[in-house]
């Protein structure tokens, strides 16, 4: 019965964050920093008593691992974990590899700003020479998904969004109203899609999210999964609000 709660998590930091570099759909893994955000976040979740009947994560190593540390700390190792392409962060195409910064300096903060924030404005794409478009179109793990001539070769966060919602809408959706008690471990940007649905955030209001890595958020929802509660973190309001800014400045000239 309502209200149900649902809890997400951005990934602990990745190498990649820590270099500052558009990660997308490559597979970075965590920073040592990012590993312990995770630990902290199964911590955090701990002390305030929350047991998962199922989890949801995506593809990529960075929120798998951040998924398994937080069970590992809340004593659920073993918890039945879903893992989909469709919860992936949002593909950064040809700005893949790339520093932000850098990129910023290069094209301009405002540039930069559209295309990490921006609704409906991808990024360049990824072309078959690009330095990893092998590593991620040939890998294994999408086996199952997405078709080949569906892969990405960038995506808009409206292209993130018209993925993730089919999977939000056929799969978590009816667990959520059988009353079980969920966790989802992404990405930035998969989880802004989520949350924009939500909230029903306009594409201008979605502009001004940044999600700290590691730091859990609830959701209570009414019986038609209607916000009743939105983006509770489980941190220190000052600690979110300057991981948010963090987030926002990485794509900024130095
Ligand atoms: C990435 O994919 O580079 C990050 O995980 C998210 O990047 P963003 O905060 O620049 O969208």
């Amino acid at each position: 019965m309502a209200p149900y709660k649902i809890v997400m998590v951005r990934h602990g930091e990745s190498e990649w964050n820590e270099k500052n570099l558009f990660c997308g759909w490559f597979d970075a893994l965590l920073s040592e920093k990012g590993k312990q955000e995770a630990k902290n976040a199964g911590v955090a979740l701990k002390n305030a008593e929350y047991k998962f009947d199922v989890a949801y994560t995506s593809v990529l190593t960075r929120a798998q691992n951040t998924l398994q540390a937080i069970l590992n700390e809340i004593g659920q190792q073993d918890l039945e974990t879903i893992k989909t392409w469709r919860l992936n962060e949002r593909h950064y195409g040809g700005l893949t590899g790339l520093n932000k910064a850098e990129t910023a300096a290069k094209y301009g903060d405002e540039q930069v700003a559209i295309w990490r924030r921006s609704f409906d404005v991808p990024p360049p794409p990824m072309e078959a020479d690009h330095q990893y478009y092998d590593n991620i179109v040939k890998d294994p793990r999408y086996a199952a998904g997405p078709a080949p001539d569906q892969f990405p070769k960038y995506e808009s966060l409206k292209l993130t969004i018209e993925r993730t919602l089919p999977f939000w809408n056929e799969t978590i959706v009816p667990q959520i109203k059988a009353g079980k008690s969920i966790l989802i471990a992404a990405h930035g940007n998969s989880l802004r899609g989520i949350v924009k649905h939500l909230d029903q955030l306009s594409d201008d209001q979605i502009m001004a999210l940044n999600l700290p890595t590691g730091i859990p958020f609830v959701y209570t929802l009414d019986e038609d999964l209607k916000p009743i509660k939105s983006l509770e973190f489980l941190g220190d309001p000052e600690t979110v609000k300057k991981a948010m800014e963090a987030v926002a400045n990485q794509g900024k000239a130095k």
